[in-house]
């Protein structure tokens, strides 16, 4: 087996679509998501390949999160992927804003991804690749930022920008490279139906990121085709 991969928010887009690349090539995915019974195609993955296992894991039930690693204890993790991520409300302008949903957001983009980086760490850095990666997006880059607005996600985005690069100075001893990554533009329920890519394309170009990572790329925000995005 080539290693293993967790991912949460694993039963729809982006998420759904890289359990099925790694298993394909062979790799044990460990996928996360919050309904596991309503979880229909990932259940089907699950019928296709033997090493795809199910875990059910809400990012912002830490109950849940403490119950995982206590049933992964002994489980080396190669490559850890919080690509679980919550938009919120849509086209909200300035004077708009609702504050709970902020809070919200905040809590399963940015706080979320922290609490699984603390919580399995240990298991990513007795592994043999050690890397963890946030699905983080160009949105949440203040250089990039020339049209305004967007203040929930964008800020979730840049906070978790954040969190990838102290975590890659305080777990760099351990040999763990964390990244922060931006799937392009693609076409899920998130993205909708305008976007650009395909989860096909852009998952293609994720994984080529994530089997490459090293310490040399750690603390770095990389688009999916490889190409480096300014924080
Ligand atoms: N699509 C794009 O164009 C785009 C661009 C830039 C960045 N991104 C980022 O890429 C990641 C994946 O996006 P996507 O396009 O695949 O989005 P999506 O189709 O909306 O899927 C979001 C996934 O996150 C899960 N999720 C949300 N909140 C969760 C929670 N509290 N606990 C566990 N799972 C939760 C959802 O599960 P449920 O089904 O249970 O809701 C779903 O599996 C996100 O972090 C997103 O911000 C996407």
């Amino acid at each position: 087996m080539p290693g293993t991969i967790l991912i949460t928010g694993s039963n729809r887009g982006i998420g759904l679509e890289m359990t099925r690349q790694f298993a394909d090539d062979g790799w044990q995915v460990l996928a996360c998501c919050r309904d596991v019974p309503g979880a229909h195609e990932l259940r089907a993955l699950r019928e296709k390949y033997a090493h795809v296992r199910l875990f059910q894991l809400d990012v912002t039930r830490y109950d849940q999160m403490t119950a995982l690693s206590k049933a992964l204890w002994d489980q080396p993790i190669d490559i850890l992927v919080n690509n679980a991520g919550y938009y919120g409300p849509k086209g909200v302008a300035f004077g708009q804003v609702d504050v709970d949903e902020w809070r919200k957001v905040l809590e399963s983009n940015t706080i979320a991804p922290y609490k699984m980086a603390e919580t399995f760490a240990r298991n990513v850095a007795d592994s043999e690749r050690r890397v963890m990666a946030v699905l983080s997006s160009k949105v949440g880059s203040i250089a990039d930022n020339t049209s305004g607005g967007g203040y929930i996600y964008r800020t979730s985005k840049t906070a978790v920008n954040q969190v990838v690069k102290s975590l890659s100075i305080d777990l760099r001893e351990q040999g763990v490279s964390v990244m922060a990554l931006h799937p392009g533009w693609v076409k899920t329920q998130m993205g909708g139906p305008n976007a650009l890519i395909s989860v096909e394309e852009s998952v293609a170009g994720l994984k080529k990121l994530l089997l490459g990572a090293d310490l040399e790329h750690s603390g770095r925000f990389y688009n999916y085709d490889g190409s480096e995005i300014p924080w």
